[in-house]
């Protein structure tokens, strides 16, 4: 069964970021194939990963929900709903090497998305056969594990800017993870683009505040940033890089 990792933080503070470099970390590990799951209704995991996404699942989510009202229905005569479902599924899965990718999307919210939110969780429990690692880029409310769409998480990496406002954000982050009964095995914070890679005292304090486990301190970087102004893949960045060095000793300690 696939170990589940989330991530969460507030908005801004480099998720998608440290996903990608996660997801490149373990495909280099050798503990591959990881399904990159990106649960982020602005989705663009992808653009870290450097992969292009045609469909999303929310694209067939809405078809779906929507095929009965359709003047000519998307589903071909003697297919069930569930069948197609499942096959369009399939065509919103992007292959790379190592990993796939799969983008939640969104839907307008309109229709009646329940039944075809049950097929999802169903298409997605599978994979979870097929995959060592998922790896989960989310949103604030981490609502598609919350309702049950994704698999429930092992491990939870929650990302913070050196704030104490991101700080109090990951914290009630962590609370709500307890009051869901998600019960991953480990919960863990990593503070990204500290200043000289350091956390200065008043961080500590709010760390020590929300009782929150420090994972490890990400320091500020401009290539990384310069990357992602240009448009280019995060995961190109040199082997070198800051960044993906405090990355890679963290997901080491993690014992993934
Ligand atoms: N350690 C770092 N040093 C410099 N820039 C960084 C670092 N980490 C992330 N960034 C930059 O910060 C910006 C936001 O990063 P990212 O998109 O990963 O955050 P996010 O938490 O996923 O955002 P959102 O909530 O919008 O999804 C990007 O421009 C990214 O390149
Ligand atoms: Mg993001």
């Amino acid at each position: 069964m696939a170990h589940v990792i989330a991530v969460a933080g507030k908005g801004g503070v480099g998720k998608t970021t440290l996903c990608g470099m996660l997801i490149q970390y373990l495909c280099e590990q050798g503990k591959g194939p990881v399904l990159a799951v990106d649960a982020d209704a602005n989705s663009n995991l992808n653009e870290v990963l450097g992969v292009k996404v045609e469909t999303t699942l929310g694209d067939v989510r809405e078809e779906i929900a929507q095929a009965e009202l359709a003047k000519v229905s998307p589903i071909p005569a003697g297919m069930s709903k569930a069948d197609y479902a499942e096959m369009r599924f399939e065509d919103a899965l992007v292959e790379d090497d190592d990993f796939d990718l799969l983008v939640m999307g969104r839907t307008q919210g309109k229709g009646c998305y329940c039944y075809v939110n049950g097929l999802l969780q169903t298409q997605l429990a599978k994979y979870q056969n097929n995959y060592p690692y998922f790896v989960v880029d989310n949103e604030a409310g981490m609502e598609h594990i919350s309702r049950g769409v994704l698999p429930s998480m092992q491990t939870a990496i929650l990302v913070s800017d050196c704030s104490r406002r991101g700080i109090q954000a990951v914290g009630r982050i962590a609370k709500l993870i307890q009051e869901c009964n998600m019960h991953p095995d480990t919960v863990g914070l990593i503070v990204n683009r500290a200043p000289q890679g350091k956390l200065n005292e008043g961080i500590q304090e709010e760390i020590r505040n929300q009782g929150l486990t420090l994972l490890g301190v990400v320091p500020q970087d401009e290539s990384v940033y310069e990357f992602d102004c240009e448009g280019r893949p995060t995961v190109e960045l040199p082997e070198d890089n800051p960044v993906k060095k405090a990355l890679r000793e963290i997901a080491g300690k993690l014992n993934l």
